[in-house]
């Protein structure tokens, strides 16, 4: 049987990592893979998770299995993490939610929830969208399709294009939104953009699927949940996919969170019923480690306030980064107005630049980013800033 297998390509995102390592340029810059850098190019464990990590192992004293949706405290810190309800509190009973294996765990497990129960409905993505969207979606059995969002000539959400598309999609169909920090533009519509948003969706009857791999990274952890918020105020159906990795560090301890909201308590604990049959037939219950740091952290005051603080130094180097991109680039004698990379918000930015300039970059300096020009601003640093910017502005009159 494997003699007639054909190699699969590799992984648009990942794969440049192995060529990134493989290539011998002592300057080489990974503006590639989503994961957070320090100025030293280092993705580094947070204090405050070292020393969560710390107290879990003084304290745990068995390997047990997880229940099938997780530990129910963690339940009840993602309730107020990404909610901002407390257990027990009003509308709280029309939560639940399910520890997963990271972000694209929760987008999976949730995928083929939707397909089980709205087997006919399409699944709706941005025009861009993160790379793994359709794959994860699809992989479920749903259906994909794609709504406007971006417009590349103006750097900016097309915002009447978007809500043309959100009019149009027919009622019980799903759609993925991005929270905040959309992945790949860092294009987020603004709270009054999202208010009318969450008013198309009550009135069309679509089922919004909100992807929410950045929380902390737009602003603070409170104001990102703004579209949560209003989601759940407006009374309607939802899910809600949060990935942990980024802003608490824990890319290899896959970590996040699926959360179901229902109309009433009586829909939520039917619905949380046949989540957890369906985790128990794919990884039966969640890896323990990254839940417990999760946890941990949110569950103790001193620690919290550290792991904000951590959190909230992150979002400014990559803040600070994006500035120093716009000034060198003018510098380096580039005419074109980057200003707009400075207006976008989270990890990456969507540069402009085509696939011949990102080509050039990789080929003639180094320089590692995604097709379409996503550059992951967490890549830059004061020690390479200027090498980058040279090379962009010589790719930019070279291709
Ligand atoms: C928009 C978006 N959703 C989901 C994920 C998946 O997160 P995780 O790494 O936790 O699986 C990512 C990761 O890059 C992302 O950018």
């Amino acid at each position: 049987m494997f003699s007639a297998i054909q190699p699969a390509p590799p992984d648009p995102i990942l794969g440049l990592t192995d060529a990134f390592k493989a290539d011998p340029n002592p300057k080489k810059v990974n503006l590639g893979v989503g994961v957070y850098k320090d100025e030293n190019a280092n993705t580094p464990i947070l204090k405050s998770v070292k020393e969560a990590e710390k107290r879990i192992l003084e304290s745990l004293n068995t390997k047990a299995y997880l229940p099938i949706s997780g530990s129910p405290d963690y339940g009840n810190r993602v309730l107020e993490m990404v909610f901002g309800l407390q257990p027990g509190s009003s509308g709280s009973e029309r939560v639940r939610s399910l520890h997963c294996p990271g972000g694209t765990g929760a987008l999976r497990v949730g995928a083929e929830f939707l397909k089980e129960f709205a087997p006919a409905s399409k699944a709706w993505v941005s025009t861009p969208t993160w790379a793994n969207h359709k794959g994860v979606l699809s992989a479920a059995g749903l259906e994909v399709g794609a709504y406007a969002y971006y417009n590349p000539s103006t750097y900016s959400l097309d915002y009447s294009e978007l809500k043309d598309a959100l009019a149009q999609i027919p009622r019980g169909d799903i759609v993925v939104l991005h929270v905040c920090c959309h992945n790949p533009t860092g294009v987020d519509p603004t709270p009054a953009q999202w208010d009318e948003i969450v008013g198309i969706a009550a009135q069309k009857g679509w089922v919004p699927y909100l992807d929410f791999a950045y929380q902390g990274f737009g602003g603070d952890v409170e104001g990102d949940r703004y579209p949560v918020s209003r989601f759940l105020e407006s009374g309607i159906e939802f899910l809600v996919a949060s990935s942990f990795s980024k802003n608490f560090g824990l890319y290899h301890d896959r970590t996040g969170a699926l959360s179901l909201v229902a109309a009433n308590q009586r829909d939520a604990e039917a619905a949380f019923s046949h989540l957890k049959k369906i985790v128990r037939v794919i990884y039966s219950n969640p890896p323990a480690h990254g839940g417990f740091i999760v946890e941990q952290i949110l569950g103790d005051a001193d620690l919290k306030a550290k792991w904000l603080e951590e959190l909230s130094q992150m979002g400014d180097r990559i803040r600070e980064m994006r500035q120093l991109l716009v000034k060198g680039l003018a510098a380096a004698g580039v005419e074109r107005d980057f200003s707009f990379i400075e207006k976008q918000k989270g990890m990456f930015s969507f540069s402009g630049l085509s696939d011949a300039q990102v080509n050039y970059l990789r080929d003639n300096n180094g320089i590692y980013m995604v097709g379409g020009g996503r550059m992951n601003v967490a890549g830059i640093s004061r020690k390479n800033v200027d090498y980058l910017c040279e090379a962009i502005a010589h790719a930019l009159r070279k291709v």
